[in-house]
Protein backbone atom coordinates (compact mmCIF):
# COMPACT_ATOMS: atom_id res chain seq x y z
CA UNK A 1 0.00 0.00 0.00
CA UNK A 2 1.13 3.57 -0.34
CA UNK A 3 -0.05 6.61 2.11
CA UNK A 4 -3.19 8.25 0.36
CA UNK A 5 -3.56 6.23 -2.36
CA UNK A 6 -6.72 4.58 -2.94
CA UNK A 7 -6.37 1.03 -4.14
CA UNK A 8 -7.99 -0.50 -6.56
CA UNK A 9 -9.00 -4.43 -6.99
CA UNK A 10 -9.52 -4.73 -11.04
CA UNK A 11 -10.61 -7.85 -12.59
CA UNK A 12 -9.87 -8.79 -16.13
CA UNK A 13 -12.21 -11.09 -17.82
CA UNK A 14 -10.49 -11.96 -20.93
CA UNK A 15 -12.15 -13.50 -23.21
CA UNK A 16 -14.31 -15.29 -21.24
CA UNK A 17 -17.87 -14.42 -20.03
CA UNK A 18 -21.51 -14.54 -22.10
CA UNK A 19 -24.24 -12.76 -21.33
CA UNK A 20 -24.94 -15.72 -18.52
CA UNK A 21 -21.53 -14.17 -16.54
CA UNK A 22 -23.77 -11.04 -15.70
CA UNK A 23 -25.10 -12.77 -12.79
CA UNK A 24 -21.36 -12.48 -11.60
CA UNK A 25 -21.46 -8.89 -12.27
CA UNK A 26 -24.48 -8.22 -10.45
CA UNK A 27 -23.40 -9.87 -7.35
CA UNK A 28 -19.90 -8.05 -7.97
CA UNK A 29 -21.77 -4.82 -7.96
CA UNK A 30 -24.05 -5.77 -4.84
CA UNK A 31 -21.26 -6.71 -2.96
CA UNK A 32 -18.94 -3.82 -3.59
CA UNK A 33 -21.68 -1.15 -2.06
CA UNK A 34 -20.74 -1.82 1.45
CA UNK A 35 -18.63 0.69 3.57
CA UNK A 36 -15.11 -0.70 2.02
CA UNK A 37 -16.13 1.54 -1.18
CA UNK A 38 -15.24 4.63 0.44
CA UNK A 39 -11.81 3.28 0.66
CA UNK A 40 -11.27 1.09 -2.19
CA UNK A 41 -12.32 1.72 -5.89
CA UNK A 42 -13.56 -1.74 -7.34
CA UNK A 43 -13.53 -2.52 -11.64
CA UNK A 44 -14.56 -5.19 -13.74
CA UNK A 45 -13.39 -5.49 -17.90
CA UNK A 46 -15.75 -7.94 -19.40
CA UNK A 47 -15.17 -8.63 -22.98
CA UNK A 48 -16.52 -5.98 -25.34
CA UNK A 49 -19.75 -7.60 -25.73
CA UNK A 50 -20.64 -7.32 -21.94
CA UNK A 51 -19.67 -3.46 -21.45
CA UNK A 52 -22.72 -1.90 -22.25
CA UNK A 53 -24.75 -4.02 -20.07
CA UNK A 54 -22.42 -4.38 -17.47
CA UNK A 55 -22.02 -0.69 -16.74
CA UNK A 56 -26.42 -0.71 -16.55
CA UNK A 57 -25.86 -2.85 -13.90
CA UNK A 58 -23.65 -1.22 -11.97
CA UNK A 59 -25.14 2.37 -12.26
CA UNK A 60 -26.44 2.40 -8.65
CA UNK A 61 -23.13 0.51 -7.90
CA UNK A 62 -19.96 2.11 -6.54
CA UNK A 63 -18.71 -1.11 -9.12
CA UNK A 64 -16.96 0.46 -12.49
CA UNK A 65 -16.54 -0.81 -15.50
CA UNK A 66 -13.77 -1.38 -17.89
CA UNK A 67 -12.38 -2.76 -21.40
CA UNK A 68 -9.53 -4.63 -22.07
CA UNK A 69 -7.56 -2.69 -25.25
CA UNK A 70 -8.59 -0.11 -27.44
CA UNK A 71 -7.03 0.92 -30.41
CA UNK A 72 -5.13 3.97 -30.70
CA UNK A 73 -6.64 5.97 -33.87
CA UNK A 74 -10.03 7.81 -33.40
CA UNK A 75 -11.81 5.96 -35.86
CA UNK A 76 -11.78 4.58 -39.19
CA UNK A 77 -10.87 1.45 -41.49
CA UNK A 78 -9.68 -0.88 -38.69
CA UNK A 79 -11.96 -3.92 -39.30
CA UNK A 80 -12.70 -5.93 -35.60
CA UNK A 81 -11.09 -3.09 -33.34
CA UNK A 82 -12.25 -0.67 -30.69
CA UNK A 83 -11.80 2.66 -30.62
CA UNK A 84 -11.85 4.49 -26.57
CA UNK A 85 -14.34 6.47 -27.43
CA UNK A 86 -16.62 3.79 -28.16
CA UNK A 87 -15.81 2.49 -24.68
CA UNK A 88 -16.54 5.85 -23.34
CA UNK A 89 -19.45 5.94 -25.45
CA UNK A 90 -20.92 2.97 -23.29
CA UNK A 91 -20.04 4.11 -20.14
CA UNK A 92 -16.61 2.19 -19.01
CA UNK A 93 -14.17 4.42 -17.57
CA UNK A 94 -11.38 2.37 -17.71
CA UNK A 95 -9.34 0.47 -20.47
CA UNK A 96 -6.53 -1.42 -20.25
CA UNK A 97 -3.53 -1.65 -22.57
CA UNK A 98 -0.66 -3.50 -23.26
CA UNK A 99 -1.75 -6.94 -21.45
CA UNK A 100 1.23 -9.37 -21.69
CA UNK A 101 -1.68 -11.37 -23.96
CA UNK A 102 -2.29 -8.68 -26.32
CA UNK A 103 1.92 -8.26 -26.84
CA UNK A 104 2.21 -11.74 -27.50
CA UNK A 105 -0.71 -12.82 -29.36
CA UNK A 106 -0.96 -9.10 -30.98
CA UNK A 107 2.66 -8.10 -31.10
CA UNK A 108 1.85 -5.14 -29.85
CA UNK A 109 5.38 -2.95 -29.23
CA UNK A 110 5.91 -0.08 -25.85
CA UNK A 111 5.42 2.35 -28.98
CA UNK A 112 1.77 1.09 -29.55
CA UNK A 113 1.08 0.81 -26.29
CA UNK A 114 2.05 4.33 -25.57
CA UNK A 115 -0.40 5.48 -28.29
CA UNK A 116 -3.11 3.11 -26.64
CA UNK A 117 -2.68 5.06 -23.52
CA UNK A 118 -2.86 8.86 -25.14
CA UNK A 119 -5.75 7.48 -27.26
CA UNK A 120 -7.52 6.51 -23.89
CA UNK A 121 -7.01 9.98 -22.80
CA UNK A 122 -8.72 11.40 -25.21
CA UNK A 123 -11.45 9.73 -24.75
CA UNK A 124 -11.74 10.52 -20.59
CA UNK A 125 -10.86 6.65 -19.76
CA UNK A 126 -8.43 5.74 -17.37
CA UNK A 127 -5.81 3.66 -18.68
CA UNK A 128 -4.16 0.60 -17.00
CA UNK A 129 -0.70 -0.14 -18.46
CA UNK A 130 0.14 -3.34 -18.08
CA UNK A 131 3.98 -3.94 -17.91
CA UNK A 132 6.14 -7.10 -16.54
CA UNK A 133 8.77 -9.32 -17.49
CA UNK A 134 9.01 -13.15 -19.04
CA UNK A 135 10.09 -16.10 -16.81
CA UNK A 136 13.62 -16.01 -19.15
CA UNK A 137 14.15 -12.52 -19.25
CA UNK A 138 13.75 -13.13 -15.22
CA UNK A 139 16.24 -16.28 -14.87
CA UNK A 140 18.77 -13.93 -16.64
CA UNK A 141 18.18 -11.12 -13.90
CA UNK A 142 17.03 -8.71 -16.34
CA UNK A 143 13.68 -8.01 -14.58
CA UNK A 144 14.29 -4.40 -13.47
CA UNK A 145 16.00 -3.51 -16.66
CA UNK A 146 12.38 -4.70 -18.72
CA UNK A 147 10.54 -2.66 -15.96
CA UNK A 148 12.34 0.54 -17.01
CA UNK A 149 12.25 0.09 -20.60
CA UNK A 150 8.44 -0.56 -20.70
CA UNK A 151 8.17 2.11 -18.37
CA UNK A 152 10.05 4.56 -20.79
CA UNK A 153 8.34 3.09 -23.82
CA UNK A 154 4.81 2.25 -22.81
CA UNK A 155 3.68 4.94 -20.36
CA UNK A 156 2.99 8.49 -22.00
CA UNK A 157 4.49 11.51 -20.72
CA UNK A 158 1.50 12.86 -20.21
CA UNK A 159 0.44 10.15 -17.80
CA UNK A 160 -0.15 10.94 -14.25
CA UNK A 161 -2.03 9.51 -11.27
CA UNK A 162 -6.00 10.67 -12.38
CA UNK A 163 -5.38 9.17 -15.99
CA UNK A 164 -2.77 6.40 -15.50
CA UNK A 165 -2.45 2.79 -13.38
CA UNK A 166 0.46 0.97 -13.84
CA UNK A 167 -0.28 -3.09 -13.38
CA UNK A 168 3.19 -5.17 -12.75
CA UNK A 169 2.27 -8.38 -14.10
CA UNK A 170 5.17 -11.11 -14.36
CA UNK A 171 4.20 -12.82 -17.66
CA UNK A 172 5.25 -16.50 -15.74
CA UNK A 173 2.64 -15.47 -12.57
CA UNK A 174 -0.33 -15.06 -15.22
CA UNK A 175 -2.54 -17.84 -14.91
CA UNK A 176 0.03 -20.03 -13.70
CA UNK A 177 -0.84 -20.56 -9.89
CA UNK A 178 3.34 -19.21 -9.57
CA UNK A 179 3.69 -15.71 -7.93
CA UNK A 180 6.92 -14.22 -7.08
CA UNK A 181 8.13 -13.47 -3.47
CA UNK A 182 7.23 -10.72 -1.21
CA UNK A 183 10.70 -9.37 -1.33
CA UNK A 184 10.73 -9.48 -4.83
CA UNK A 185 7.28 -8.01 -5.09
CA UNK A 186 8.35 -4.92 -2.86
CA UNK A 187 11.73 -4.63 -4.77
CA UNK A 188 9.88 -4.13 -8.42
CA UNK A 189 7.38 -1.99 -6.86
CA UNK A 190 9.60 0.33 -5.19
CA UNK A 191 11.71 0.58 -8.37
CA UNK A 192 8.90 1.42 -10.40
CA UNK A 193 7.83 4.19 -8.07
CA UNK A 194 11.18 5.64 -8.39
CA UNK A 195 11.35 5.20 -11.93
CA UNK A 196 7.69 6.89 -12.20
CA UNK A 197 8.97 9.58 -9.71
CA UNK A 198 12.24 10.40 -11.71
CA UNK A 199 9.89 11.14 -14.57
CA UNK A 200 7.11 12.33 -13.54
CA UNK A 201 8.30 14.00 -9.82
CA UNK A 202 5.90 13.91 -6.90
CA UNK A 203 2.62 13.69 -8.84
CA UNK A 204 4.11 10.21 -9.45
CA UNK A 205 3.91 9.22 -5.58
CA UNK A 206 0.06 8.61 -5.93
CA UNK A 207 0.04 7.21 -9.18
CA UNK A 208 -1.40 3.60 -8.39
CA UNK A 209 0.87 0.15 -9.20
CA UNK A 210 -1.31 -2.70 -9.38
CA UNK A 211 0.28 -6.32 -8.72
CA UNK A 212 -1.30 -8.79 -11.54
CA UNK A 213 -0.47 -12.77 -11.77
CA UNK A 214 -2.09 -15.68 -9.77
CA UNK A 215 -3.85 -13.52 -6.96
CA UNK A 216 -6.05 -15.73 -5.13
CA UNK A 217 -8.47 -14.99 -2.31
CA UNK A 218 -5.85 -17.25 -0.53
CA UNK A 219 -2.81 -14.87 -1.04
CA UNK A 220 -4.60 -11.39 -1.40
CA UNK A 221 -3.90 -9.98 1.48
CA UNK A 222 -0.18 -11.07 1.26
CA UNK A 223 0.38 -9.21 -1.84
CA UNK A 224 -1.53 -6.21 -1.21
CA UNK A 225 -0.04 -5.39 2.03
CA UNK A 226 3.41 -4.97 0.28
CA UNK A 227 4.19 -1.41 0.34
CA UNK A 228 3.76 0.13 -3.29
CA UNK A 229 1.29 -2.56 -3.73
CA UNK A 230 -1.84 0.24 -4.37
CA UNK A 231 -4.27 -3.15 -5.56
CA UNK A 232 -4.38 -6.07 -7.90
CA UNK A 233 -5.05 -6.75 -11.19
CA UNK A 234 -7.23 -10.25 -11.44
CA UNK A 235 -7.33 -12.44 -14.16
CA UNK A 236 -8.83 -15.99 -13.27
CA UNK A 237 -9.99 -14.99 -9.90
CA UNK A 238 -12.13 -12.85 -11.15
CA UNK A 239 -14.55 -14.49 -13.05
CA UNK A 240 -16.38 -15.41 -9.90
CA UNK A 241 -18.34 -13.35 -7.80
CA UNK A 242 -17.16 -14.87 -4.58
CA UNK A 243 -13.73 -15.17 -5.64
CA UNK A 244 -13.36 -11.34 -6.62
CA UNK A 245 -15.02 -10.53 -3.60
CA UNK A 246 -12.99 -12.03 -1.08
CA UNK A 247 -9.73 -10.06 -2.76
CA UNK A 248 -11.49 -7.25 -2.45
CA UNK A 249 -12.48 -7.90 1.17
CA UNK A 250 -8.75 -8.21 1.91
CA UNK A 251 -8.87 -4.81 2.60
CA UNK A 252 -11.13 -4.89 5.01
CA UNK A 253 -8.59 -5.58 7.58
CA UNK A 254 -5.39 -3.70 5.27
CA UNK A 255 -7.23 -0.91 5.69
CA UNK A 256 -8.66 -1.32 9.46
P1 LIG B 1 -4.44 -14.40 -13.49
O1 LIG B 1 -4.32 -13.28 -14.64
O2 LIG B 1 -4.97 -13.71 -12.26
O3 LIG B 1 -5.38 -15.42 -14.04
O4 LIG B 1 -3.06 -14.93 -13.27
C1 LIG B 1 -3.91 -11.99 -14.35
C2 LIG B 1 -3.96 -11.12 -15.58
O5 LIG B 1 -3.58 -11.58 -16.67
O6 LIG B 1 -4.38 -9.96 -15.51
Amino acid sequence: MTPDVRPLVAGNWKMNGTRAALDQIKAIAEGVDGPLAEKVDALICPPATLLYVATALSTDSALMIGAQDCHQDQSGAHTGDLSAEMIADCFATYVIVGHSERRSDHAETDHLVRAKAEAAYAADLTAIICIGETADERKSGQTLEILKRQLAGSVPDSANAETTVIAYEPVWAIGTGLTPTVDDVEKAHAFMRAELVARFGDAAKTMRILYGGSVKPGNARELMGIANVDGALIGGASLKASDFLAIYGAYEVLTA
